[in-house]
């Protein structure tokens, strides 16, 4: 990991964002993923990441990842622009992500699963009475529920095995903590678990990014939302005086709502403008979504 000092190594404080993405921009060949986009996570916060299927989400957790570093723009962690070139040092900066997929051995019981590739020893022997006690301490702090663990993960519902994957994610002390999509595959009873689970780590200090399609979710437990639409930045929104419609339109790019209509009338000049240039300028449409939509946020 290369990092170059900037500013003081100052301690994050309320003020400034533990980690801060500034113009990243990453493209696949020919496929532009993302351009130019900026996040910040606070300590103690949830921040859902929203968008519609290729909005760029997911390139933008593996930018975070270090899974695919961008190809333009800055990453600041705890006051220092980072390089995060690949996961590990992702992980040792303290960014923990938890993919869609979980990554889980099916035929692992609880502990061995937390542990994996970090298992403690004492004097040359696996030290599994430490390594249980830690998995009891660390599952009881997140109050999940987990009826052993030492059963194997393939005997635990969804929800649980969401719970030991990010409990898992929670061992190397991260300071911001990535879900990919955690409910996406589960019933109302687990996902209202898991939504609890996420609600505890930003009460741990954690800094959050949720990425879901769930509105629901996201408005039972984010404190901002995030919009990308095709690869780009489309609005930044309180949770608390925010309308489900106003996200679902940034996400949607819709003008056909109170919001972005109110905002539209505002903009009729450039409207006009951008109605009568000719057709080969329709890469300045997005352009005007981008001020509808930031017009109606609350920063
Ligand atoms: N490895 C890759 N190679 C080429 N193109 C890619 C690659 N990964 C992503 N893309 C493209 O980048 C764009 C953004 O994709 P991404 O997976 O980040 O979207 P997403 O918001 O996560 O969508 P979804 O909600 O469907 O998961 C899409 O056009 C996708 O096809
Ligand atoms: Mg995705």
């Amino acid at each position: 990991m290369t990092q170059t000092t900037e500013a003081p190594a100052a301690a994050t404080t309320k003020q400034s964002p533990v980690l801060s993405l500034r113009g990243i921009t990453k493209r696949f060949g020919a496929v532009q993923a993302l351009t130019d986009i900026d996040l910040d996570v606070y300590e103690g916060e949830v921040v859902a990441l929203v968008g519609d299927n290729g909005a760029g989400k997911s390139t933008l957790v593996k930018v975070m990842a270090g899974v695919h570093p961008q190809d333009e723009g800055t990453i600041t962690f705890d006051g220092r622009t980072v390089h995060i070139g690949s996961p590990a040092e992702s992980r040792d900066l303290g960014i923990a992500t938890v993919f869609q997929d979980l990554a889980l051995c099916d035929n692992l019981d609880v502990v061995a699963n937390l542990f994996l590739g970090h298992e403690k020893t004492t004097g040359g022997t696996l030290d599994e009475v430490g390594m249980e006690k830690e998995s009891w301490e660390l599952l009881r702090q997140l109050s999940a529920k987990i009826p052993s663990v030492r059963i194997a993960v393939a005997s635990l519902s969804g929800g649980q095995r969401q719970t030991v994957a990010i409990a898992r994610s929670l061992l190397g002390d991260p300071k911001v903590v990535i879900l990919d999509e955690p409910t996406a595959a589960l019933g109302v009873a687990q996902t209202a678990e898991v939504l609890n689970l996420v609600e505890r780590l930003r009460d741990r200090g954690h800094g959050v990014i949720l990425i879901s399609h769930n509105m629901a979710d996201v408005q039972a437990v984010a404190d901002r939302v995030v919009v990308l639409r095709l690869g780009r930045n489309n609005g930044e929104f309180t949770i608390a005086d925010t309308s489900y419609e106003d996200i679902i339109a940034a996400i949607t790019g819709a003008t056909d709502n109170a919001v972005t209509k109110r905002a539209a009338s505002k903009l009729t000049v450039q409207v006009e403008a951008l109605e009568d240039a000719p057709a080969d300028s329709a890469a300045a449409a997005p352009a005007a979504q981008d001020e509808a939509s930031t017009e109606g946020e609350n920063r």
